[in-house]
């Protein structure tokens, strides 16, 4: 009856696509639990590089049914643009394999067009979204304001549903923003449409995942974004609007605590960030260039520049306690060849205080006040992509991870040496 959920442990984009495949051969259900089309998940294995927004990243495992949970918001647009381009792929995305929760909230133009527009209301005070609705679309939920994908089930009646939802946001976007407004009948039709297209994929989700684990089958849950990121745990306000952390899977798949059998944190072996905030590691050198490169460090899902920067133990140790980490991934230490000497946050100092904990709950006014404690570790040259065990790994790079290790306190289960599946060190 084990859940295995895959959280991210820094500010998302840290693999957990990749982790997430790579767990997949054991998996009977891979179960997306929030966030929405923000996220953007890479899977590079079958001989497909695959950006997965919204369709849970077990795919290419043709055994797994994959879940669209509770907790996640839906662009019907976005997903249904996602399912052909799967598709064309060759890839099973037939209702029989992908389902719908019908409690998962949908996005409408005018969440985008709100997320635009109080972005840029926000001035230099903005968070950096990835302007897909997100914030707006989850504060229709909490208001009990919001369209839930049962809906679909009848596209005539939803579309008048559709229809109002974006009158009222005109309202907001013309008389609070001075935005033009949608028209509500052009979207209507076009949400009718999908909603034609989507509604054979409804299903009762936390029922789905009931039977799951009632048969002693696994599900992995898969987080969008990571620990930092967290509505209540995160980085506030620099957050996003859902339950990244490992709590987030029970609240959005509907399920108890005790099924879940590993929480396995992914983490980056260096640290990245998207957006506004403040990134106490950030590298805004050469070195930092160097790592953005080799590193591919562009956003899936909007192609900004990630901000680089060294590994930061007090974030890792953070996630792993909020998570309950049973395990880490620690992916693209191969990025680190050739930075030599490596550095590590191992606490934060300000005026002669000292603390090993990042400062969360203060929210980020407090955290822009301390600075970075580095430890240094000698770097490596080898090119280790080929590494499968960990005794092919140089002698600094196993000293790197066991730094990590030892720090952070929870068991390294994968090193990710290179995006490929097959580009890793497993231990289990
Ligand atoms: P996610 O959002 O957490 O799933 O991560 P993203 O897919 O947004 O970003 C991770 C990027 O790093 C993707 O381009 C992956 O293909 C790539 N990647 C994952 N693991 C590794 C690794 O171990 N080495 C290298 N070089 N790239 C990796
Ligand atoms: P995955 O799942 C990295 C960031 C945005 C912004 C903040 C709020 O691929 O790891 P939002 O659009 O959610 O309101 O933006 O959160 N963000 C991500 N950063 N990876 C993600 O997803 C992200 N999803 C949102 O850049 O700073
Ligand atoms: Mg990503």
């Amino acid at each position: 009856m084990p859940a295995i959920i895959v959280i991210g442990a820094q500010w998302g984009d840290e693999g957990k696509g990749r982790v997430v495949d790579g767990l997949g051969q054991q998996a009977d259900l891979v179960a997306r639990y929030n966030g929405g089309d923000n996220a953007g998940h890479t899977v590079v294995a079958e001989g497909h590089k695959l950006q997965l927004h919204l369709v849970p990243s077990g795919i290419l495992h043709r055994q797994a049914t994959c879940l669209i949970g509770a907790g996640v918001v839906v662009n019907p647009m976005q997903l249904l643009a996602e399912l052909d381009q799967l598709a064309e792929l060759g890839i099973d995305v037939g209702p029989e394999r992908v389902k719908l929760s019908a409690a998962a909230h949908l996005i409408l133009p005018t969440h985008r067009a709100l997320d635009g527009a109080r972005e840029a209301a926000r001035g230099a005070a903005a968070i950096g979204t990835t302007r897909r609705g997100i914030g707006p679309v989850y504060a229709d939920k909490a208001a009990r304001t919001g369209l839930r994908a049962s809906l679909m089930a009848d596209p005539e009646a939803f579309a008048e549903r559709v229809a109002e939802a974006t009158r009222d946001h005109n309202r907001l976007l013309q008389e609070i923003y001075h935005q033009e407004p949608l028209a509500a009948q052009d979207v209507a039709a076009k949400y009718c449409d999908y909603a034609k297209r989507l509604r054979p994929y409804l299903v009762d989700g936390s029922a789905l995942v009931a039977a799951c684990l009632a048969a002693g089958r696994t599900m992995l849950c898969e987080g969008a974004q990571g620990t930092l990121l967290d509505l209540n745990h995160g980085s506030y306000p620099f957050v996003t609007s859902s339950a990244p952390i490992a709590g987030g899977a029970l609240v959005g798949l509907g399920f108890g605590p005790r099924a879940v059998s590993q929480v396995v944190g992914v983490g980056k072996a260096y640290t990245t960030r998207v957006g506004g905030g403040p990134m106490l590691t950030e590298l805004l050198d050469a070195t930092g260039e160097r790592i953005r490169e080799v590193g591919g460090e562009y956003g899936t899902t909007t192609g900004r520049p990630r901000r680089c920067g060294w590994l930061d133990l007090p974030i890792l140790r953070y996630a792993a306690q909020v998570n309950g980490l049973t395990g880490l991934a620690l992916t693209k230490l191969d990025v680190l060849t050739g930075v030599d000497p490596l550095r590590i946050a191992v606490a934060y100092g300000r005026e002669g205080k000292r603390t090993e904990r990042f400062p969360a709950e203060f929210g980020a006014d407090e955290l822009a006040h301390w600075q970075p404690v580095y430890e240094e570790l000698p770097g490596w040259a080898e090119d280790i992509r080929g590494a499968r065990r960990m005794e092919d790994l140089p002698a600094a790079a196993q000293d790197y991870v066991a730094r990590v290790q030892e720090a952070v306190g929870v068991p390294i289960i994968l090193i990710g040496v290179g995006p490929e599946r097959e580009q890793a060190i497993w231990s289990r």
